[in-house]
């Protein structure tokens, strides 16, 4: 890692989300920020920056956290082009591709889903995100979905296990079955390389019973929970969730004023995933209805091969504001102060002092131009741990 001080200058607006001043995003002009030893070390006025080693002349342009992609499917092999295809000329998404992209995984070696995942953790980082969540849940067999973890912790602390994805065809008349195998010799593989437990809790995946027993499976195994939950229909996903104390729900596009009611009264994020409701043309979550409410709200790739492959923040971002009701400071805030919030983590998604000094340096004057100017390659520049890359 590269040592010594750096300091980037002249930022015309710096998003820090420290809160300050009843303004979420934090907003200081003409700043300057010292990074040391891959930290944040101090923020000001640019009239006042320190001397450092070396130096990153922002221009007058926009600096802003790092993207926080809180919910990603990484691990996978191949591509299902063709059902987007047929998507587009009307058929429905129903999750019954995630058995192909299974199918491919397990035939895969480590090499080609090792390269997938770097091949796609670029991606990310090129379009400004420095923290991603990487799922399992294309292997489902106990020896495939630990070696997808294994594969996953290479590239992130957050790895999440998915064992609970769908039912493989192989158990299919005996769901029970398959949880039980979830919950013991699965989990017990999948556990030493994984911070977190996810279900998919919708019809045609897992119910309610099953999702609780393989979720509370995974907390006595020192996991965090997060669910899939109310993306193709209401249900119960996200109130059990919030009873479970899930760090986070994710999709939340069916939802009741029960639902509403229960994430407000609570610590659980929404994670919201509208590049899932482009790419199988669904009507998209309703981002207003929850902040209005006072729900912390998050913005996620959900970059899989079937149901959303973008892994593109800024996308989401504009997604997020044109169809989603959002503001543009709260998508901006949602995807980097709100996606640390759906992973429990306070050492990103903001530049404050002692923060990883995860940044973006943004080919404009203002945050306001990543939904302003969508599809425009705006990422100048990421720091990552305070290294250029
Ligand atoms: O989050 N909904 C479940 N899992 C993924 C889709 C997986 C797939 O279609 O391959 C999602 O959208
Ligand atoms: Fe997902």
């Amino acid at each position: 890692m590269t040592r010594g001080s750096l300091l980037v200058d002249h930022i015309g607006e710096l998003v820090t989300n420290d809160g300050r001043d009843g303004d979420p995003l934090g907003i200081r002009r003409d700043a300057a920020l010292l990074v040391e030893d891959g930290q944040v070390a101090w923020i000001g006025s640019a009239r006042y920056a320190p001397a450092a080693d070396r130096r990153i002349d922002a221009g007058g342009a926009a600096v802003l956290p790092g993207f926080v992609d809180s919910h990603a499917h990484l691990v996978f092999a191949g591509d299902r082009a063709t059902e987007f295809a047929a998507r587009m000329a009307g058929e429905p998404y129903t999750g019954g591709g995630i058995r192909t992209t299974v199918g491919a995984t397990r035939a895969a070696s480590d090499d080609d889903l090792r390269a997938t995942v770097g091949r796609l953790r670029a991606e990310m980082l090129r379009q400004g995100t420095t923290t991603v969540e990487i799922k399992s849940g294309y292997g489902l067999t106990v020896a495939d979905e630990a070696r997808s973890l294994r594969i996953a912790a290479e590239f992130t602390e957050d790895t999440t296990f998915l064992g609970a994805h769908v039912v493989p065809a192989e158990y299919a008349d005996r769901p029970d079955d398959y949880v039980g195998m979830v919950c013991g010799p699965m989990l017990a593989a999948a556990a030493p390389y994984a911070r977190w437990i996810d279900v998919f809790c919708e019809r045609g995946a897992f119910d309610a019973d099953h999702a609780r027993a393989i979720l509370a499976c995974g907390q006595a195994a020192g996991l965090g929970v997060r669910l899939h939950a109310n993306q193709l229909g209401p249900g119960p996903g996200v109130r059990l969730g919030v009873e479970l104390g899930a760090a986070s729900v994710d999709h939340c596009t069916h939802l009741t004023d029960a639902d509403v009611d229960a994430l407000a009264g609570s610590e659980t994020v929404a994670t919201l995933l509208p590049g899932a409701e482009f790419s199988t043309r669904s009507p998209y979550p309703d981002a207003r209805r929850l902040l209005d409410a006072g729900v912390t709200v998050a913005l996620a790739t959900d970059c899989n091969p079937g149901s959303s492959y973008t892994s593109s923040m800024p996308f989401c971002v504009a997604l997020a504001v044109r169809e989603m009701r959002m503001t543009p400071a709260e998508a901006v805030w949602a995807a980097t102060a709100g996606g640390a919030a759906a992973l429990r983590r306070t050492d990103v998604g903001r530049l404050t002092p002692g923060a990883r000094a995860d940044l973006i340096i943004l080919d404009a004057p203002s945050h306001l131009h990543l939904a302003y100017r969508p599809g425009v390659p705006l990422i100048r520049q990421v720091l990552h741990n305070g290294v250029p890359r």
